[in-house]
């Protein structure tokens, strides 16, 4: 008989975009239904890249739970710092011994939003920074993409493992590295095969959709977020690792609230929202794939695994029943489409135990 339930223990969401001020108000609520932690960006105005700025960072978050009444769900947010070209083994130093701060996050100059600051030249400019991070064991969240504009934009990921992951592997091989939101063949087979503590996460719209979602009947902006969406082939690849034993890949939504009229214009931002219904899109793809078996792996155990953080005790429960996902909802004095809007989904997420 077909399986009509789904209860896992509670997921976390190891990549999300939480933004500050208004912006976080409005969509924190989203996360907390679905995750019990998140691993939390850092590329805000200005990017947070010294503990005192987790730390108030942090605080803005936890104030902003009060405002919701969600202060009593138990959410945690597991902070993270932006690497700068300046980040010295002090600033690593104090990230290793606070409670609150978990990863620091490479960003290559240029690659994606607010990300002016990040870092030129990783293994010429950084090595103080990364030594340590080696030596107190933070790990290293990475987007993945070469920013130079003679790169194909599709080709951006796979060009970055040649120049970028191979030596930095090489020469911090003990260095835990997560490779963020992957989206192609050529990233699933450098993680399932790296040396050393590495792991990966995948978003829902990288396992559901391909490349054509972006083009279907017109521009689609909704669709557009950073890495983009690959071929077909690479979908597949990413599902089968994703729906794999392999304890390398797991759950990060990258979800990533941008205004409605933000993404539909001449330029518009690179992000898909997420946070609403992450539960509900990747139980589609575990099913579709037959593999809803190992949907909790990947949801809950191979992250905190990864992290040495403790698994969540408490447990969600998911059911087959059409799940309407809104058009839009509320964003401050806007609103924020979210990813598959306006579709019935065949799986809803029930209650929280
Ligand atoms: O699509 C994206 N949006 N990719 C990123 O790397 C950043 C994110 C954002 O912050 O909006
Ligand atoms: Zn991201």
């Amino acid at each position: 008989m077909t399986q009509q339930t789904l209860t896992i223990t509670t997921p976390d969401d190891w990549h999300l975009h939480l933004r500050d001020g208004d912006a976080l108000k409005a969509v924190i609520g989203d996360t907390v239904n679905q995750f019990r932690r998140a691993i939390v960006m850092p590329n805000l105005r200005p990017p947070v890249t010294t503990v005192a700025m987790a730390a108030r960072y942090r605080d803005e978050i936890l104030q902003a739970l009060a405002a919701n009444g969600l202060s009593d769900r138990g959410f945690e947010p597991l902070m993270t710092l932006y690497l700068t070209d300046n980040t010295t083994a002090a600033d690593i130093e104090a990230a290793a011994q606070s409670p609150f701060v978990h990863a620091v996050k490479l960003y290559p100059a240029g690659a994606t939003t607010n990300s002016d600051s990040g870092v030129t030249d990783l293994l010429g400019r950084c090595q103080v920074a990364l030594a340590a991070m080696q030596r107190h064991g933070v790990p290293l969240l990475i987007h993945g993409e070469v920013t130079d504009s003679h790169v194909d934009v599709f080709d951006r990921e796979a060009v970055f493992i040649d120049r970028v992951m191979h030596p930095l592997r090489k020469t911090y091989p003990e260095l835990k590295v997560v490779f963020e939101h992957i989206t192609t063949k050529e990233g699933v087979q450098y993680v399932r095969d790296a040396d050393g503590p590495t792991a990966a996460t995948i978003t829902p719209q990288h396992l559901l959709y391909n490349r054509n979602a972006i083009f279907t009947g017109g521009i689609r902006p909704h669709f557009y977020c950073l890495p983009i969406l690959k071929r077909e082939v690479h979908r597949q690849a990413l599902v089968e690792a994703a729906t794999s034993e392999s304890p390398r890949f797991f759950l990060g939504t990258d979800s990533a609230p941008h205004a409605k009229h933000l993404k539909e214009m001449a330029c518009g931002c690179a992000g898909c929202y997420s946070a609403l219904n992450a539960l509900e899109l990747y139980a589609m793809v575990f099913d579709a794939a037959g593999q809803l078996g190992r949907f909790e792996a990947f949801a809950s155990h191979r992250g905190p695994d990864f992290y040495g953080l403790p698994r969540n005790q408490s447990t969600i429960t998911l059911k087959r029943e059409p799940f309407k996902v809104p058009e839009y909802i509320a964003f401050g004095e806007s609103t924020l489409v979210p990813l598959a809007a306006g579709e019935t989904l065949p799986w809803s997420l029930s209650h929280h135990a």
